[in-house]
């Protein structure tokens, strides 16, 4: 098995390509991006997502036999440049879904997003099929990419499986320019300043998961048994729901003087076109997911690590 992993340098990529790495070992999983991460991350290659020939290299020069496609623009960047955000997101998916077929490869990992809910979806327990309308180019991009996804499975017998992350909140990657941002920043500015100015209203509801599950979940889903999975779009997940007020009061059981307030930009739109809570019963009764962090528990342990982490620093 060699692994192939793109957008390996973002929030989540950073943490999965490790996470990949302690299962199957270092040199089975290659990390590329368009940017070179600043610390040691080999092996590494650089890698646009839309250069196809450089994908059909990698593949070809590594022997890869599976892909976790992360490169991607995400919600709030992706609304400065509509066009390249489309080109990146849907292209760059075609080209690895395409190259994943003629090279026959095992498996294809594709994250999608709670931003391809829009003003009509259902808000409370969002079922796995429901209305769609996305209002953000990202949220589009993703939406069809799950269509492409569950096409190249039907015609093509492709193992694509894929995700519907809610907003992912870690202490070990910083995010790249989405909705749920907020939910990481808050806690690197209780800790450092004690105050945070949160740029969603007080009672915005969005659903969340830490990174551990996160992780978790990517890696039950990819190793269950193929016959256990029944949806190649996109399955609905989720670990937990809670408003940015919600999270300075969990913070304050750490942090009694940490104080917020709120100066709500072009993201509430966004955020507001959201679902709140998710079903995410058939990722529950097809390959068995639980979440492990509730909104306390993910709180305690962003604390404990980020204050380690600065801690160290300042010393
Ligand atoms: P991120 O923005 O932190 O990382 C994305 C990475 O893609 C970056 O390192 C960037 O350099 C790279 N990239 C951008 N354009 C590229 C190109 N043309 N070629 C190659 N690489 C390119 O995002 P993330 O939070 O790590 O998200 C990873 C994946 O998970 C994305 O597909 C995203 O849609 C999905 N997702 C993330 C969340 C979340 O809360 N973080 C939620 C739902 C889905
Ligand atoms: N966390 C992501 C974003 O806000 C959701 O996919 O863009």
């Amino acid at each position: 098995m060699s692994i192939l992993v793109t957008g390996a340098n973002g929030q989540i990529g950073t943490i999965l390509t490790r996470n990949l790495r302690e299962i199957y070992g270092k040199d089975e999983v290659i990390a590329s991006d368009i940017l070179r991460p600043n610390y040691d991350d080999d092996p590494f290659l650089m890698l646009d997502i839309l250069n196809v020939q450089r994908i059909r290299e990698i593949i070809e020069d590594f022997n890869i036999t599976e892909i976790y496609h992360l490169a991607a623009i995400l919600s709030a960047n992706g609304e400065w440049n509509p066009l390249k955000t489309w080109n990146v997101n849907l292209n760059g998916l075609l080209s690895v879904l395409d190259l994943a077929r003629e090279y026959a490869l095992e498996k294809v990992f594709f994250p999608s997003t709670i931003a391809i809910h829009g003003p009509t979806t259902p808000k409370i327990d969002t079922p796995q099929d429901a209305p769609f309308m996305p209002t953000t180019v990202y949220g589009m991009s993703k939406l069809a990419g799950e269509y492409w996804c569950n096409y190249y499975h039907q015609r093509f017998g492709l193992d694509v499986r894929s995700l519907r992350y809610p907003g992912i909140i870690g202490h070990d990657s910083l995010p790249g320019g989405g909705t749920t941002d907020y939910a990481v920043e808050i806690f690197h500015e209780a800790i450092n300043r004690g105050h945070y100015t949160c740029f969603l209203a007080p009672d915005t509801r969005l659903p969340m998961m830490y990174m551990d599950d996160a992780m978790r979940a990517t890696n039950e889903l990819m190793q269950a048994d193929k016959t256990k999975i029944r949806i190649h779009s996109g399955y609905n997940l989720t670990g937990m729901s809670f408003t940015p007020a919600e999270l300075a009061d969990a913070i304050r059981v750490h942090i009694p003087t940490f104080t917020i307030d709120y100066k709500p930009d072009f993201r509430q739109e966004i955020a507001a076109s959201w679902s709140q809570t998710i079903d995410d019963s058939r990722a529950k009764e097809d390959w068995g997911w639980t979440p492990a962090y509730d909104l306390e528990k993910m709180t305690a342990d962003m604390i404990y690590h980020l204050d380690k982490f600065y801690s160290k620093k300042s010393n």
